[in-house]
């Protein structure tokens, strides 16, 4: 059960407190919003759009920039439920200026040149995916899918704040697994010089020109680990798509940390919360419910993250905490920062969304792409709709391996 309350626009609001404070730089930001927001022209596309970008702010963009200069089930444990039984600190936006149009995108293509193997992707649907292991991870790995990741890497950044939560500062050897563009290890790397850092992936897509303290592999994280030295920290990000396994996955950074090493995940709860009763009998809340389905008889548990607490503890780490974070759907709620971060999320979930539902749609649950394409067109109208109020829990969850 959630304790959020939808507010009326009349009375006092700890966010609007909060933004009385706000530099200039956020003031010109909320109105870049606002006339976002007033915009009527809504285009989709599977790219990040123009129009965030231009209200992304410095760091957002270099990170970003980085990214395009180079050539991106059944609910069995008692805490499954606890998505929701959190203060979201979210609160409705009915004020009459902000609406969620995002502005113009065209549709990148893909233009990975294949020099080995492992470049040589495997094409379908007009997106590109993995070689090595081919058909084991169903997301692209082309330009709109790299692009998309160094988006959701600003959206992690604005919401957690900082690239890592659990108490490390220049830890000697760090691991990043599924690193997928290496944008988090290569921040890593430059905000902890005396670190050495390996980001491993199945798509060889990150950047030939990195700092000299990090470093790329091709490898499957499922895979027996066959490092020849331990790490100090591990660290992995939005990978509830990647792993059937969470406990083997646990039990190979256990076996592979130093004693007093971190281990910290930073994963999406993929069902939808809501607010209130908004989100139900829509076409979006039946594309979450679908792609549920779908990740689960492919053995991807999208509410895997809300057991990682008990399992990290299962496994044998100590000081383990969780904690959440409520990530709106687009700009429905209330306060500067949330509705900054709703847009980004609308965006990234526009851009994810043929991807995401070409495969799963059309290989696991046996529709066909014309189907899924008239499917999208009513799930992209919700995903836009401000007067949805759906939001997505992000979990962060570190714990430390014993010294003894
Ligand atoms: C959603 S992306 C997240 C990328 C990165 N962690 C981030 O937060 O920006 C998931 C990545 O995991 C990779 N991946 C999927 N399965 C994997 C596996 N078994 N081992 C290693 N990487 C994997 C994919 O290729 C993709 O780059």
């Amino acid at each position: 059960m959630s304790d959020l309350t939808a507010e009326d626009g009349s009375g006092p609001d700890r966010q609007e407190q909060g933004a009385r404070t706000q530099t200039n730089a956020d003031a010109d930001q909320a109105g870049v919003i606002n006339k976002l927001a007033t915009s009527d022209a809504v285009h989709i596309s599977d790219g990040p759009s123009e129009a965030i970008h231009s209200i992304l702010q410095p760091e957002d963009r270099s990170r970003i920039q980085a990214s395009v200069t180079r050539s991106e089930q059944g609910a069995d444990d008692a805490s499954v439920g606890a998505p929701s039984l959190f203060s979201t600190g979210l609160n409705v936006d009915d004020s009459s200026d902000a609406d969620s149009s995002i502005g113009d995108i065209d549709r990148p293509s893909s233009s990975v040149s294949a020099t080995s193997s492992v470049f040589d992707f495997v094409e379908e649907h007009g997106r590109t995916f993995h070689r090595y292991k081919a058909g084991k991870y169903f997301l692209p790995n082309d330009i709109p899918e790299r692009e998309r990741l160094d988006l959701q890497h600003a959206i992690a950044m604005r919401l957690l704040g900082k690239l890592a939560l659990a108490p490390v500062d220049n830890p000697p050897r760090v691991l990043d697994i599924g690193t997928g563009t290496g944008i988090w290890a290569i921040e890593f790397a430059n905000e902890n010089p005396a670190s050495d850092v390996l980001g491993t992936d199945l798509s060889p897509i990150q950047p030939e020109y990195v700092p000299a303290n990090c470093r790329f592999e091709v490898d499957d994280a499922e895979d027996v680990w066959v490092f020849n030295d331990k790490f100090d920290y591990i660290h992995s990000r939005f990978m509830i798509a990647a792993f059937s396994d969470w406990p083997k996955v646990f039990r190979s950074c256990y076996d592979n940390l130093n004693p007093g090493g971190w281990v910290e995940f930073q994963e999406y709860y993929v069902e939808f919360q809501c607010i209130d009763d908004t989100l139900s009998g829509t076409a979006l809340e039946r594309w979450n419910n679908l792609i549920l389905e779908a990740t689960g008889k492919l053995r991807r548990n999208g509410r895997a993250a809300a057991k990682f607490r008990s399992q990290l503890l299962a496994a044998g780490f100590v000081d383990v905490v969780e904690r959440k974070f409520a990530l709106p759907g687009n700009a429905w709620a209330k306060g500067e920062r949330e509705k900054m971060l709703g847009l980004m999320q609308m965006t990234n979930i526009l851009d994810g969304l043929q991807g995401m539902s070409l495969q799963l749609f059309t290989r696991v649950l046996g529709w066909n792409a014309e189907a899924v394409e008239l499917f999208l067109v009513d799930v992209r109208k919700d995903l836009r709709n401000r007067d949805i109020h759906f939001y997505y829990v992000v979990y962060d969850v570190f714990g430390r391996k014993p010294t003894t």
